[in-house]
């Protein structure tokens, strides 16, 4: 391959370090800051893909990061923009979706037979059961781009970083610059995020000089309250204000007071035959391989264009080395245009086809006529056609927030105004450099001014902004359509999902003229390039085909993550918090085998579970139970409160009791459960499930605030620990501890009492979740390890030992008792999920009461029950299918063996009709059906007997 040597140097480029990779097997050099596209480029390969469906030869095209035709697999990583990816030393780069190479690809010959492939072909033809099932199967080996090593470990770590600031400006170019300079000047505290390695923005690779800009850089990078973050890549916008954004392997998430938009603008393809031939660029990425990169696109070039960009663009590529063969200008005169150069400038003129195999050899043109037939046709040679098309704003982040954007007078406008964000710059519509500084200072001083700041002429800058509203540069929006032959089927409009004019045209006339459903019909706008290149032309077809104005058509909706982003950064979870209880370490020394609750980390088991079941059922065990929700709720109007919040009732428990409540939300789906323990007239202990914890505190606070109680809430989750004493001989074991009464008489089961034990204050709650004699002892954290070793040592000789979460699921299990989350979900109310007799409807109000009623008057579709499996053998796993007559109609929830029963045994959602006690049910589990059949619950100790003794 061609030395790289010989290139001129690129602003990114150290010209005197070389790296060297494989592409295809094949080593190539390249210079240290150039990307793989532009070595590659440099050393002569010009076909740098494929086309999705017609494996047509696609080549650089926008080097930005944001077309199709770049995607390469580097170092495993597949469709990896290699135009924007930094050559490192080593790397191994392959092409994807062409054998057996990028310039013989054997699927080229689809391209010959496009027309059996039209708009939508799998709709009409391969709809039949059985070709759909041959075409899927070929389909599916075709599609897809590269290959994903599923044993490939990320090479580096990725992590999170959560960041505030008060605004946040995303683009470094001249208007994002000079908003982020005002803010921070005027005291705020500024982020700055930029995709390049360098502010600067288009000024850093179109020739165009700005004197004001390099001094605004060096201010901001220097300025106390600013941060600039480059080679960050902005890529959502959510509720909130909350901008992500990544740097190679972090994730950012940024919470901002202010967000100012400032992305720029992008270059709109035009549409003639053959327009995807390898040598077509748009004019910025001519421009960044040059400037940037240090490597030129070709020697003789093409200018494309329908504004009087095109001649700056003309003058800069001339200046730059290249030979300008012509300027084709569809616009019948420009002045700007006009000034004698070295080359002609064609008006009325448009490029009608590219000419060439695998790359660009020249393009055909002809002069359109007053009566606008066109003329002779002429041929150009050229091997490089520059698109310097008019600028539309690059504002998925806005489109994303929910604003829409329309040309009106001249300037592109957004339809609202949203609080904490604004645009300014190209992404707002404004193309004049001079317009784009002013209008970034201005968003600047009016975030500084929403936050407080005072901002120095603010009133100064407001005034010159509305004089050079007064007179705007208008906004080009030239027609970037030639003239076309009825044979002209290579017209395209969408380069990932190769969606050609026609296409659309056809998809309009089907009845998709709905800019949603035309997009996914064609599947114009589906592919990387995510309607980046596409969209505007899409919508201007669809426009000119349903004689509709544009402004009719709208946008599709625009989603996050408007930036690629790889898996590994968006699953970065190396900062997720973890919660441990007062107990942890001395679980760890334990040898607890751990288990994840939510944020909690809790010990699964200790040794067998099976015997910390036995041992539970026989003498007794201790379970740290501390991640439980704690809550006090304390004033006149506790009782009222849990009246309302729990289906059941509360205000008429007796002093020293407790009972177990449910809460449902609005809907009357389960929401939470636990007990509810009354210490005086008005104060009530409860407490709530692990995973809902927090919700059910906030849920209270909600609700207290809503209906204006006179009640306090005190979270004591934290403050407080708790550990479960159960078993036969768990009194025994307690009363060495204490003076409390803990006869069934003094203290008897469902009750609250407050002692010391082993000189801690306690609260002791007589509960059976375990379905034996049980205490839970909750007392302040700080004493938990003291109170935790006390009951041990008090225990030993009876046999205490301390039991885990699994060994406590199959003692609840063999009681029938559900956990909130597993064995109910989403659409689980107590009428079906086995709690009826909860719900008191004879109360005046309780959350869910009316559409309980309504559902008690309908009757249940399903039910929660019991179930004992017919054969022995294995449990089924929970989450297996109930069938009948191989239809899914339920699923399991829990299931385990019995150390106590000796069964198989769990809980299982069932059709209503088939939820009597004895009906018989199959489970379908690893493909097997297992009989199974409705038991009563509780399995086991029915009567209570253990737990009240
Ligand atoms: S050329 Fe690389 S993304 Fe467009």
């Amino acid at each position: 391959m061609e030395s790289v040597t010989s290139l001129q140097s690129g602003l990114l480029v150290d010209a005197n370090r070389k790296v060297s990779f494989t592409f295809d097997g094949k080593t190539v050099s390249a210079l240290a800051g150039q990307s793989i596209g532009a070595a590659l480029y440099a050393s002569g390969v010009r076909i740098f893909s494929r086309s999705f469906k017609y494996h047509r030869p696609r080549g650089l095209f926008c080097v930005a990061g944001e077309c199709p035709n770049c995607l390469m697999q580097v170092d495993g990583r597949p469709n990896v923009r290699i135009c924007i990816e930094p050559a490192r030393e080593g790397q191994i780069v392959r092409h994807q979706n062409a054998w057996p190479s990028l310039n013989f690809d054997v699927l080229r010959v689809i391209d010959k037979f496009d027309r059996r492939f039209p708009v939508g072909f799998y709709y009409k033809r391969y709809y039949k059961p059985l070709t759909w099932r041959l075409f899927e199967t070929a389909a599916r080996r075709m599609a897809g781009l590269g290959t994903i090593d599923i044993h490939a470990a990320p090479d580096q770590k990725t992590e999170v970083e959560h960041l505030q600031t008060e605004v946040c400006v995303v683009g470094g170019g001249p208007a994002g610059l000079s908003a982020a300079v005002q803010a921070a000047e005027a005291g705020a505290a500024v982020f700055l995020i930029d995709r390049q390695p360098r502010l600067g923005g288009h000024l850093l690779f179109d020739g165009i000089e700005l004197p004001e800009i390099e001094p605004l850089a060096v201010k901001l990078t220097n300025h106390p309250r600013a941060r600039v973050l480059s080679n960050t890549a902005a890529f959502g916008l959510y509720e909130g204000n909350l901008l992500t954004a990544f740097q190679e392997n972090r994730l950012l998430k940024i919470r901002a007071q202010q967000i100012i938009i400032c992305t720029g603008g992008r270059e709109r393809p035009f549409v003639f035959q053959n327009n995807d031939l390898p040598g077509i660029f748009l004019a910025r990425g001519v421009e960044r391989l040059s400037r940037l990169y240090g490597v030129q696109a070709g020697k003789r070039a093409v200018i494309l264009t329908d504004h009087d960009e095109g001649a700056r663009v003309a003058e800069e590529l001339a200046g730059l080395g290249f030979q300008i063969a012509a300027v084709v200008d569809p616009r019948p005169v420009s002045e700007k245009s006009r000034v004698g150069k070295d080359w002609e400038t064609l008006f009325s003129s448009v490029v009608l086809e590219a000419r060439g195999g695998s790359h660009l050899q020249g393009v055909r043109t002809a002069q359109v006529q007053v009566d606008g037939t066109l003329g002779q046709a002429t041929d150009i040679h050229c091997d490089l056609l520059c698109v310097a098309s008019s600028l539309v704003p690059v504002n998925e982040l806005l489109l994303q927030a929910g604003m829409r954007f329309q040309v009106k007078e001249g300037r592109w406008v957004a339809d609202q105004s949203m609080p904490g964000l604004s645009a300014a710059g190209a992404a707002a519509g404004t193309f004049d450099l001079a317009g784009q500084v002013l209008e970034g200072k201005l968003r600047g001083g009016e975030a500084a001014t929403a936050l407080g700041y005072t901002v120095k002429n603010l009133d100064k800058t407001n005034k010159e902004w509305a004089a050079f509203l007064a007179n705007p540069s208008p906004v080009v929006s030239g027609n970037v359509f030639a003239h076309a032959n009825l044979n002209d089927r290579k017209r395209f409009i969408c380069l990932c999902e190769d969606v050609a004019e026609h296409d659309i045209e056809q998809a309009v006339s089907e009845g998709f003229d709905g800019i949603e459903t035309l997009k996914r019909y064609s599947t114009a706008g589906m592919g990387p390039c995510q309607g980046k290149i596409c969209t505007s032309a899409m919508r201007e077809v669809c426009a000119r085909t349903t004689n509709r104005d544009l402004a009719d058509i709208g946008a599709p909706t625009t989603r996050p993550p408007c930036v690629p982003v790889t898996l590994s950064v968006l699953a970065a979870d190396r900062h997720h918090p973890v919660r441990r209880t007062p107990l942890h370490h001395w679980h760890q020394e334990a040898g607890a085998k751990w288990l994840d609750a939510g944020l909690w980390k809790r010990p699964e088991s200790y040794s067998d579970p099976a015997a910390e079941v036995q041992l539970v059922r026989t003498r007794a065990g201790i379970i740290d139970v501390s991640t439980l929700g704690k809550i006090d709720v304390i004033g006149p109007d506790a009782a009222e409160l849990l009246e309302r919040v729990y289906v059941n009732h509360f205000a008429d428990l007796l002093l020293g009791k407790a009972r177990y409540g449910v809460m449902c939300n609005e809907d009357g789906i389960i929401f939470d459960d636990g007990v509810g323990a009354r210490l005086s007239r008005d104060h009530f202990f409860l407490t709530a499930t692990t995973g809902n914890a927090e919700l059910v505190f906030q849920w209270l606070e909600l609700w207290k605030s809503t209906w204006k109680l006179n009640v306090s809430i005190i979270q004591q989750t934290a403050a407080l620990a708790a550990i479960n004493l159960a078993g036969p001989k768990a009194r025994d074991i307690l009363s060495a501890l204490t003076t409390q009464d803990l006869s069934t008489g003094a203290f008897p089961y469902m009750s609250i009492r407050e002692a010391d034990v082993a000189g801690v204050r306690c609260r002791l709650l007589r509960v059976g979740f375990v379905g034996e004699l049980s205490y839970e002892v909750h007392c302040p954290s700080q004493f938990a390890w003291h109170l935790w070793e006390a009951l041990l040592d008090a225990g030993r000789d009876l046999g205490l030992r301390p039991f885990g979460v699994e060994a406590q699921r199959i003692l609840r299990l063999e009681k029938g008792h559900l956990i909130i989350g597993q064995d109910t979900d989403a659409l689980s109310t107590p009428l079906d999920a086995g709690l009826p007799g909860m719900v008191r409807f004879d109360k005046p109000l309780f959350h869910g009461k009316a559409p309980l009623q309504r559902q008690q008057q309908r009757g249940v579709r399903s039910r929660l029950v019991g179930f004992t499996m017919l054969k022995s053998g294995t449990s089924p796993e929970e989450g297996c299918q109930v069938v009948n007559k191989d239809k899914p109609v339920g699923r399991v929830t829990s299931s385990r063996f019995s150390p106590s029963l000796g069964q198989n045994i769990g809980l299982a959602w069932v059709p209503a009709a088939r939820a009597a006690v004895g009906e018989r049910f199959l489970i379908r589990a690893n493909g097997t059906d297992l009989p199974a059949i409705v038991t009563q619950l509780p399995f086991y100790d029915p009567e209570g007997a253990r737990l009240k003794g």
